[in-house]
């Protein structure tokens, strides 16, 4: 069984259907991407999964457990973190108070000082800054602090939407570079992306959605290979 199993996902915004009746899976220790357009669903699917947007239709199940039926915090409970688009910090907090809100459901202070130590690990960067104003933060800065905030809840599923946004390009190198870490730690990741390139090249599979559909799935590298993602995605 998957860890994460999505069945004719539907999700409508008033008479707007987002999706349309998505089946998507991710099995645990995987790096799997969502690519496509602008407005092509990629946000909804994570937000569906999260239950920032109810669900019009359809099953999300998490190692079984039907997600679209518990509020969002029980949904960070059983092991599912988002890490949304545009990151959304805590202005008025500290780097360091950001990351302990993130760890805020867990009870356990040495299991969380671990997380802790490991956030640091991935992103040194947040350790220098840990007294610093969040808002203070630079642009790059922010995407880990986002991350590692989600990193903080020790999840089983790390959703990223979009986590080079904005970033430069050695950023953007250095953040897929991280989520391949994490995965190697052992959480299974549901990249959102832009980025095609760099998404396919970390992702162990993918998902090409299309006005609220999913148009194509395969392998990373295959799909990277394949003539239909050259010309719409990579400029081929
Ligand atoms: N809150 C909302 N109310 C109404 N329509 C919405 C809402 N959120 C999203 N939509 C619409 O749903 C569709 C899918 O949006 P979504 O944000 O999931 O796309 P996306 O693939 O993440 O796009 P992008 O790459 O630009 O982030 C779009 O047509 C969008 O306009
Ligand atoms: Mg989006």
């Amino acid at each position: 069984m998957a860890m994460l199993e999505i069945k004719k996902l539907e999700l409508n915004y008033g008479v707007i259907k987002a999706l349309k009746g998505i089946d998507m899976e991710v099995n645990q220790g995987e790096i799997v991407t969502l690519i496509g357009a602008n407005g092509a669903g990629k946000s909804s699917t994570l937000k569906a999964i999260s239950g920032i947007e109810k669900i019009s239709g359809g099953e999300i199940l998490f190692n079984g457990e039907e997600l679209s039926k518990m509020n969002a915090q029980d949904i960070v409970k059983v092991g599912v973190s988002q890490v949304p688009e545009g990151r959304r910090i805590f202005a008025g907090m500290s780097v360091l108070e950001n990351l302990e809100m993130g760890a805020y459901l867990r009870k356990d202070a040495e299991e969380i000082k671990e997380s802790l130590e490991l956030v640091y690990k991935h992103f040194p960067i947040l350790k220098d800054r840990s007294k610093q104003n969040a808002a203070t933060l630079s642009g790059g800065e922010q995407q880990m602090l986002a991350m590692g905030r989600a990193l903080m809840s020790k999840p089983k599923l790390l959703l990223l939407d979009e986590p080079s946004m904005g970033l430069a390009p050695i950023l953007v190198k250095s953040i897929f570079s991280i989520i391949s870490d994490i995965k190697e730690q052992g959480t299974t990741v549901l990249l959102v992306e832009q980025n095609a390139r760099m998404a396919l090249s970390i992702a162990d599979r993918a998902y090409v959605m299309e006005t609220g559909k999913i148009v194509l799935s395969g392998n990373g590298k295959e799909l990277m290979d394949s003539e239909e993602i050259q010309k719409a995605y990579l400029g081929g």
